[in-house]
């Protein structure tokens, strides 16, 4: 099911539309909507003073009006003074939902300009796209269809009469984030059975071929023959053969950026075994590469004059007769040895040899992203992503990065003595060490790869999907990476 968004020069009164959204903060109706007020026949007015719908946020209530718009969905921006892009996207998400839920085959969206606060046209356009491919989303693939057998929501007007040309330009950037989002986390959610490491090659080189990148895949063989023993250590527990997957998109001279993605696609955590409960979200172990795919999605759309090159190293990590046992000693593509005293310290392990492969294209930072480690759920919670980093400028970057985007990030330390705790007797050191500030030991681990060049790590445990009833990927953090490399367009 495609669903699309498209910018289009209209007053909304007129508006011929299944289901029209206005987006309204709290007060009185804006001079704007007076005249779809009008042609509602003062629905908008009435349901005003009634107090059924007073502009809070997330608040909708919906008036079937006898006009060109056969709906009309009303949505909560907040305070009028407080409105910025994160309430305009959130209102935009919470009208793409409601449109879902109501089976309107189209929608369009109005944010009236009286509302928009001191958010720009352009800001305007991106966050209203970003917003209303987030709300939109959803998967069912798997599931019978629906017996109502109401049409599934496949576009989503944006009218706009006020900057138009504007609202197209921050339009054109939201709708490229949104599809690599949605191409994220439709990745993302895929059960382990169905996405497997060849399952995720195969969508990486469907993407590079529609987006002419250039494409690497190495199977079983190709992995042994770079000697990426460490990859291959967490690989064999398994059935499935891993794969790692390289694309390469080129829009400038110089060196490129290099994304890694963590594609564990499924985590029992090996011999050292994962507990039962809410074991099942480790089909969500993959976000990393997922969400490294999406930003190459929407680098593939926008063109922007950067080098970037995707780097993913695919597997699953399972027990099995060939599986690794804590206390093996296994020789990473670096030639540093490691011992596994933890197998369910497996993501390092397949990172840290993409990061001494990443270092081939003499790049200018390498990014690695990763569902890393519980500490930083414990640290962070599910609203930043832990973000470390080597270089203070690289940091900077992505910090603002992270504020631009409304994807946030929080610096934690990498510090050597973090480090400690991996000393080994038997080899250069070990794969796990204490559970206190586990998400800065881990870190550490993966510094010991990097050799001089600019590196962070975002580990994205905490938000790259949420659980309970609300289960399910968020498509985080494309909208980070995806503003990341936008402002070095030109640089
Ligand atoms: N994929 C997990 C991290 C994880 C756990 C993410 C829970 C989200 C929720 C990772 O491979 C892992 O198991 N990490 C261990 C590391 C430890 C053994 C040093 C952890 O965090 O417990
Ligand atoms: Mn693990
Ligand atoms: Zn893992």
């Amino acid at each position: 099911m495609p669903f699309e968004t498209a910018v289009v020069q209209a007053q909304p009164a007129g508006y011929e539309t299944p289901l029209l959204a206005v987006a309204l903060p709290r007060g009185n109706l804006p001079a704007s909507l007076e005249s779809v007020d009008k042609a509602a026949g003062g629905a908008l007015n009435r349901v005003l003073a009634s107090g059924d719908f007073t502009g809070k946020k997330d608040e909708t209530a919906v008036i079937y009006p006898s006009g060109p718009a056969s709906r009309v969905l009303l949505v909560g921006l907040g305070k009028p003074d407080e409105v910025d892009r994160g309430a305009i996207r959130r209102a935009a998400s919470v009208a793409a939902k409601r449109a879902r839920s109501l089976g309107v085959p189209r929608a369009a969206f109005y944010l009236p300009p009286e509302a928009r606060g001191k958010v720009s046209p352009a800001e305007a356009g991106q966050a209203i796209a970003e917003g209303l491919n987030q709300g939109a989303w959803q998967y069912n693939e798997l599931k019978k269809p629906n017996e109502d057998k109401k049409p599934t929501l496949e576009r989503f007007d944006l009218l706009a009469h006020d900057g138009p040309a504007e609202v197209i330009r921050g339009h054109k950037v939201g709708e490229a984030i949104g599809a690599g989002q949605t191409f994220a986390r439709g990745l993302q959610v895929l059960p382990s059975n169905v996405c497997t490491p060849s399952y995720v090659a195969n969508a990486a080189r469907d993407l590079a071929q529609r987006h002419g990148f250039e494409v690497t895949i190495l199977d079983k063989a190709g992995i042994q023959k770079e000697k990426m023993g460490a990859l291959l250590a967490v690989a064999q527990g398994s059935v499935e053969e891993p794969r790692f997957i390289a694309l390469e998109y080129k829009g400038a001279g110089g060196p490129p950026i290099v994304l890694i993605g963590k594609g564990v696609t499924f985590d029992t955590g090996g011999i050292s075994i994962k507990p039962a409960p809410k074991m099942d979200e480790m089909k969500f172990d993959m976000c990393g590469a997922g969400s490294v795919l999406g930003a190459m999605l929407a680098v593939g759309e926008l063109q922007p004059k950067v080098n970037v090159v995707a780097v993913i190293p695919a597997c699953e990590n399972m027990p099995g007769g060939r599986a690794t046992r804590p206390g093996d000693i296994v020789t990473s593509m670096s030639g540093q040895t490691v011992e596994v005293i933890n197998t369910d310290a497996e993501g390092r392990l397949i990172l840290c040899d993409a990061i001494t492969y990443a270092k081939r294209f003499k790049p200018r930072c390498i990014i690695d992203i990763a569902t890393l480690t519980g500490a930083c759920v414990i640290a962070l919670g599910h609203v930043y992503s832990g973000l470390f980093c080597n270089d203070e400028a690289l940091a900077k970057a992505l910090l603002e990065a992270a504020d631009r985007s409304l994807d946030l990030a929080w610096r934690l330390p990498v510090h050597e003595e973090y480090g400690e705790s991996l000393r080994s007797n038997f080899a250069d050191f070990a794969n796990s060490g204490t559970r206190d500030g586990g998400a800065s030991v881990g870190a550490n681990f993966l510094s010991r790869f990097v050799d001089g060049f600019s590196w962070a790590h975002l580990d994205i445990a905490g938000v790259a999907w949420r659980a309970n009833a609300n289960k399910g990927a968020t498509g985080r953090p494309v909208p980070l990476l995806v503003d990341y490399l936008l402002n070095l367009d030109g640089q």
